[in-house]
């Protein structure tokens, strides 16, 4: 059989059957149109080993003496008793292409009784997607323990980029050199996590934002996971990940099948931006990306609203006439969309009580959310709603009436002595897997949904649950394929409403949720600060039009740091922009520079959510610069002379040994063109303008801007002011 060669936005993918089963011989550079020789891609025999090349399968497997982990663990349990068809013998059976970069193989082991399917796709921008189907083909019940989902990387990759976090600190790096053995990054939270590797990257030495090379991953799963490397003893590495399976949770009866959540793959010879702008491409191809892809200079599809979030104005204090006088204020600033936030429902006067029954709370809201959503609609903005459909509290009536529907280890409901899990955030999961349960959820925020002109929910998940069960046996697989289908359907019926996926901040951000939510509340930290580090490692994959960034009050609640307004704002600029704050105090030139501010992201939304992400590579760890460039592709001819081909953020996060920053590389923008660069924001008047600045005298050019060519500003660079710590400055590239 011809080998299979997909090719992509600089990327190939090279899959050999001569070893009779599917071998990934190349995932790295584009090879062109012609293949070179496979024998230069396959691997040798090393000595004391197999009697045979040993393939890095597509399903690397035992029986072909890979020594490395498994893709595929499980067995059979024959009249009883458990162990049998421990290893499979995959053959390659089948092979279908469409041409047009979607393969599917099927290999089998018929004496096994066990079939897997795999399907592949090299999307347009060069991110592959692959999962596994495997089927049971057998007699007798098949227990699957793992099905994993796995790509070799180059023996040039000798560095490891995963991201780890925690409540209100999501999505920090972490490096280590790739070693033999198997680094692995598990999540047992019930949901994707806190911690959970958004993208997990092997590379080149020293690897960074523009250099290097980079074969990175990413599993597209809410539930418990696994994402790994495995580095095995003839110097193979393999990267990808699995669902973390619950012990018995899938037995597969003859005929039946399990799929794998779908690993998304990306190459880059250039760097983590490179890895980003396959996933950005992905994402915007998207038929229901909230910005259509054609819409690239000024998205003919919505542009992405100003928020403004109740949460940290209000809390659980829900008084219509303050809530309406905030309505009021944030249609003055020029809000968009006013999102009611958490203590709206029956018996919810703070966290102790109420989730589950999801009615508008008569004793607050006599006349239900109307009059408020009235006030909000007859302003010109949309009404949004917090929900946490998938949690339930003890103090409820749905708990008081059903005891039964709460997930957890034991088959007896706890009213009859079964033991309940640890409460977080006083509450408890309810049990989506019994059908009366999701089906009293769904009925519920569909009436909310029918009853009220609600154009946008916050879809909320505020706990870990280690304990996943249902009538008494694991069940956090099904749990997850529940909660998604409880999402999927009440977008059917609901086609028009936009969905946040929220979950103690940025606890379930992945592309499983993404593939049926509009955004992700990527934490609940509004301190700029902080925010500089999540949003920008949320942004390697997720684009940000996907990621809501809010300006919150002057002191940040969850951190009691204080910054100036510019720097909150210019932080939230690079997202989905929205406010979460109480700003009916904000007066006098802190209001104006507000509006001035909301302007601004009303004027660019459409450049920052639709161009490429850029982050030049700045020496040291007190600044950054960050920005996205306008797409040149000649036929979306959006940078004329005169449009704004580009923003930049300078960020200095805390202060620098040296006495000035020198020449700071402004990469990303076409080589041979020219442009003009000007510092746009804090504007002088402002207050905190005289705050940004640590120097008396700026450079040079920032009184009337540089012009440079963008060869120029990415080779040398511009040299930059000295910023105080926890400032920023907005720049603005103007195409001449
Ligand atoms: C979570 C969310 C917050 C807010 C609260 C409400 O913590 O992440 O944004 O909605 O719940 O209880």
């Amino acid at each position: 059989m011809k080998p299979l060669h997909l090719r992509s936005a600089g990327t190939s993918l090279v899959i050999s059957f001569d070893s009779g089963e599917a071998e990934v011989i190349h995932w790295g550079t584009d090879l062109g149109s012609t293949l070179p020789d496979l024998a230069i891609l396959k691997a040798a025999i090393p000595p004391s080993s197999a009697d045979a090349t040993v393939p890095a399968g597509l399903l690397p497997q035992a029986s072909s003496s890979w020594r490395g982990r498994p893709a595929l663990r499980g067995h059979r349990i024959a009249d009883g008793v458990p162990g049998y068809d421990f290893s499979v013998r995959l053959r390659v059976a089948e092979v279908a292409s469409d041409g047009a970069g979607a393969v599917v193989i099927i290999q089998a082991d018929a004496d096994a009784g066990i079939r897997v399917s795999s399907a592949l796709t090299l999307h347009d921008g060069g991110l592959l997607e692959l999962c596994h189907t495997v089927t049971n083909t057998g007699t007798t019940p098949y227990q699957l323990d793992e099905l994993a989902t796995v790509l070799p990387v180059a023996p040039a990759a000798v560095e490891l980029l995963d991201l780890t976090g925690r409540w209100c600190r999501e999505r920090h790096p972490q490096r280590r050199p790739i070693q033999q053995g198997t680094w692995v990054r598990t999540g047992r939270h019930g949901r994707t996590g806190h911690d959970s590797s958004l993208l997990f990257a092997a590379g080149t030495a020293g690897f960074g934002n523009r250099h290097g090379k980079v074969w990175a991953t990413h599993l597209a799963w809410s539930g418990n996971h696994e994402q790994f490397a495995d580095s095995i003893g003839d110097g193979r590495t393999m990267i990808g990940g699995s669902e973390l399976l619950g012990p018995a949770e899938v037995i597969l009866q003859p005929g039946a099948s399990y799929t794998t959540p779908a690993l998304f793959a990306a190459y880059s010879g250039r760097g983590l931006d490179g890895i980003s702008e396959a996933f950005y491409s992905w994402f915007r191809n998207r038929p229901h990306h909230v910005l259509p892809a054609a819409a690239t200079g000024l998205p003919a599809g919505k542009p992405r609203p100003v928020v403004l979030n109740t949460w940290e104005a209000v809390y659980f204090d829900h008084n219509i006439d303050t809530l309406i006088e905030l309505a009021e204020s944030a249609s003055d600033l020029g809000v968009e969309r006013f999102v009611l936030d958490d203590g709206w429902f029956r018996g919810r006067r703070d966290d102790h009580a109420g989730l589950g029954d999801w009615y508008v709370d008569e004793t607050l809201w006599p006349n239900g959310l109307t009059p408020l959503i009235d006030a909000v609609t007859s302003r010109g903005m949309e009404f949004g709603l917090w929900v946490e459909p998938e949690m339930v509290n003890l103090d409820s009536d749905i708990v008081r009436a059903h005891p039964d529907w709460i997930v957890g280890p034991s088959v007896q409901s706890y009213k009859d002595g079964g033991r309940l899990p640890i409460e977080w955030r006083n509450q408890q999961v309810i049990d989506l897997v019994n059908p009366d349960a999701w089906q009293y959820i769904f009925d519920r925020v569909d009436a909310l949904l029918r009853e009220n002109n609600i154009s946008y929910l916050k879809w909320d998940q505020n706990r870990d649950q280690l304990e996943h069960g249902h009538a008494g046996r694991s069940s956090v697989h099904e749990q997850t394929l529940a909660a998604y289908r409880l999402f999927d359907e009440l977008k059917k019926a609901h086609p028009g409403v936009e969905i946040e996926s929220c979950s103690s901040g940025g606890a379930r951000v992945d592309l499983g949720i993404l593939e049926r939510t509009d955004r992700i509340w990527a934490s609940d930290c509004n301190d700029a600060l902080e925010r500089q580090t999540i949003q920008r490692w949320t942004g390697l994959v997720v684009p940000p039009e996907l990621v809501g960034g809010h300006v919150g009050p002057t002191t940040s609640h969850t951190t009691a740091r204080t910054h100036d307004l510019s720097f909150r704002a210019i932080t939230a600029l690079f997202g989905h922009f929205g406010m979460e704050w109480d700003v009916r105090g904000v007066q006098g030139a802190e209001r104006e520079e507000l509006k001035r501010f909301i302007a601004l992201y009303k004027e660019h939304r459409g450049l920052i959510h639709s161009g490429r992400m850029v982050r030049s590579d700045v020496p040291g760890d007190s600044l950054m610069l960050h920005g996205v460039v306008a797409p040149s592709d000649a036929s979306q001819a959006t940078v004329s002379p005169g449009s704004t081909a580009a923003l930049f953020a300078l960020v200095r996060t805390r202060t620098a040994p040296s006495e000035q920053p020198g020449r700071i590389s402004i990469p990303g923008l076409e080589p041979d063109r020219e442009y003009r660069v000007e510092p746009i924001f804090p504007a002088p008047g402002d207050a905190d303008y005289s705050h940004t600045f640590a120097q008396v005298k700026p450079p040079a050019w920032m009184a009337d801007g540089a012009i440079a060519g963008g060869h120029i500003l990415a080779e040398v660079g511009l040299p930059m002011p000295v910023l105080n710590p926890e400032h920023a400055l907005l720049l603005k590239i103007t195409a001449l």
